[in-house]
């Protein structure tokens, strides 16, 4: 353990610390300790000093800093080779995406406290305040055909999901594409996108969003009705650095699944989770409305809809919703 890590490892154990105390457990002199305060407080930690008392560490619930994602990480590569933690950014795909077409290596992190212009899918915007949600985004770099990108959507919100369910217990579903609802309002939006080279993925930048702390009231009203939070759902907060952890291992997991071929595994837990199958709902495709059954979502992530006259049609994108439940609502 390196003396910055037992220094702080001392201040987390207990409230004050006098630098005498410090100088002595830790073999070091009284300048040498001042420097790894200053350090700490760098990488984000908030630490009192005072001539009489000596330093003590503000106890920070969740802490979205480097060092805190980092201690016990249980992955090889997702967030094992660089994170990137900001106060504040546009958005963090955004972000990514420079740094990817930068020859960034796969497996980079970014994450941020806020997006001033987080970005949703068909050119909406994220809902993305400081201190309560969780927005970050991975970097990879499989090699895949253009066509297979939105296998990785549907990876990704599997892995969400069962990271969401680890720490919380709630019951989670996914909605096609990429929403994961809880009760029928949404949590988590991912927001997958991808940068081609001839006919080869050069970089996939994956972007999600969770509503993690936030309280009942705080939605702008044009989503108000329609989103949820962790904290809404279980009444109690969630730890980001945690959530942050456990998404990344499972996500790990996955990628490896779908690296080795075995994507039908990953396509098991998705069904399990889904809210679509088997009901009656509704698409809009930039205008045009199909109504049907949701049969199933192909090995390419392409949702199969029942019509009226049994017709089967494939729907590449689109916005479901589900008939049934707006029908239940309107009773
Ligand atoms: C959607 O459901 O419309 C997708 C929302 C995706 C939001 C996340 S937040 C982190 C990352 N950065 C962005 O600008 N967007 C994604």
């Amino acid at each position: 353990m390196s003396t910055r890590s037992q220094l702080l490892a001392r201040l987390k154990a207990g409230d004050w610390v006098s630098g005498q105390v410090l100088t002595y457990q830790l073999a070091i002199s009284r300048t040498a300790i001042w420097k790894h305060i200053c350090k700490l407080r760098e990488e984000g930690y908030i630490i009192e000093a005072s001539r009489k008392k000596g330093y003590c560490l503000k106890k920070a619930f969740d802490l979205l800093i480097e060092p805190e994602i980092r201690e016990g990480l249980p992955t090889a590569v997702l967030g094992q080779r660089q994170i990137v933690c900001l106060k504040e950014t546009a958005s963090t795909n955004a972000y990514a995406k420079v740094l990817a077409a930068d020859g960034t290596p796969e497996g980079v992190l970014i994450v941020a406290e806020a997006q001033s212009r987080g970005r949703g899918r068909r050119g909406r915007e994220w809902f993305s305040p400081p201190g309560t949600g969780l927005y970050f985004t991975v970097i990879l770099k499989p090699q895949i055909r253009p066509t297979e990108a939105p296998r990785l959507t549907l990876m990704m919100s599997v892995a969400v999901t069962e990271a969401i369910e680890r720490l919380t217990a709630l019951d989670c579903r996914i909605k096609w594409p990429n929403d994961i609802l809880i009760g029928g309002k949404k949590v988590v939006g991912i927001l997958t996108e991808i940068h081609t080279e001839m006919d080869a993925v050069d970089f996939v930048i994956m972007g999600i969003g969770i509503n993690v702390n936030m309280r009942q009231g705080s939605f702008p009203p044009d989503i108000a009705d329609r989103a949820t939070s962790l904290f809404i759902e279980t009444g109690k907060p969630v730890s980001r650095v945690a959530l942050l952890r456990a998404c990344l291992e499972r996500l790990e997991g996955h990628y490896e699944l779908f690296k080795e071929g075995r994507f039908d595994a990953i396509m098991t837990c998705w069904r399990e989770r889904s809210d679509i199958i088997g009901r009656e709902i509704e698409v809009d495709m930039i205008g045009r409305r199909h109504r049907g059954v949701a049969v199933d979502v192909d090995a390419d992530g392409v949702l199969i809809l029942k019509d009226a006259e049994g017709r089967l049609q494939r729907i590449f994108s689109g916005d479901v919703v589900i008939a049934d439940r707006t029908q239940a609502e309107s009773k």
